[in-house]
């Protein structure tokens, strides 16, 4: 069962916390069009941290199976990446939301720079309510945005009220490995509070899904493929003389108590990926 004395995300908060963090990637040279972890296929993989960036998305994309008919909501959409990397490869249209209103100008902004602003609209707003009608969207993409809110299971019902039958919600969302290593590792605490977040429970995720009325199609523990190699990836660029800023992750949360490095060999920090379908 999750934890229950998780303090929880406050929408707002989030907002703000995300409104710093992209004021600051602009001015520090940090900026990143994808906010997320990477993804590596193999363990002997040599993508960099931005290729496995893309390939997360690109993983995403596989099991959304939308082409350019689609409509799909990107739910806590950073500032636009991997949602302009969905149109650019399925010719979908993509809107996006995001608790973030800084987060949102640039990511309509990125979609001006790319001319896909008739394929691509970032809008401000929270997903514990989303101000779409029923039965909107042939897909949904939620990567790693679901720790962040208050509750999963309102967000997956709402993500099911807005998803036409027989379309697609593909997630990532951080969770806590069992049996974890008593106590508690400090880094786990570190990203809680930092970013704002909680930890589910893998355990959780089929009862969530069901009850929002999604029939699952997939669980995956990805933690090797994702938050245990990104670790590994940066603490071999923290010694690098010539680490991009973009790379730096003293650029990455500058006014955070934590660091990704904090995670760094944390197997009990796990990451998971479901896909489910509304019947
Ligand atoms: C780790 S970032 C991921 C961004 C993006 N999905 C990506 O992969 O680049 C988390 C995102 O969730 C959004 N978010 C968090 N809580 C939210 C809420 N209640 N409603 C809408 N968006 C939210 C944040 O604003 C941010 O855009």
């Amino acid at each position: 069962m999750t934890d229950s004395t998780q303090t929880l995300p406050v929408p707002g908060e989030v907002g703000k916390l995300y409104d710093a963090l992209t004021l600051s990637a602009m001015t520090d040279g940090s900026f990143n069009p994808n906010v997320h972890i990477g993804y590596w296929d193999t363990p002997d993989s040599e993508a960099t941290i931005e290729e496995a960036m893309d390939r997360l998305t690109d993983v995403f994309i596989e099991r959304l199976k939308v082409d350019a008919s689609a409509h799909v909501l990107d739910l806590g959409c950073g500032v636009g990446g991997p949602g302009l990397r969905v149109v650019a490869t399925t010719g979908a249209r993509v809107t996006g939301i995001s608790i973030s209103e800084e987060q949102i100008k640039t990511a309509n902004r990125l979609a001006a720079d790319a001319g896909l602003t008739d394929r691509a609209v970032f809008q401000h707003g929270d997903a514990m309510k989303l101000p779409f009608e029923d039965a909107s969207f042939e897909a949904v993409m939620a990567l790693e945005s679901l720790c962040h809110m208050p509750d999963r299971q309102q967000v997956l019902t709402e993500i099911s009220r807005v998803l036409k039958p027989g379309g697609r919600l593909v997630l990532t969302d951080v969770f806590e490995r069992f049996p974890r290593k008593v106590p508690r590792n400090p880094g786990i605490d570190k990203f809680c509070s930092g970013l704002m977040s909680t930890m589910a429970d893998i355990e959780d995720y089929v009862g969530l899904l069901q009850r929002s009325g999604l029939r699952v199609r997939e669980l995956l523990d990805i933690t090797e493929q994702s938050t245990l190699r990104l670790g590994e990836e940066l603490a071999k660029l923290a010694t690098a003389e010539d680490r991009p800023a973009a790379m730096d992750e003293s650029n990455f949360f500058p006014d955070e108590a934590f660091q990704p490095s904090d995670l760094a060999g944390v197997d009990d920090f796990g990451c998971l990926l479901a896909s489910a379908e509304r019947p």
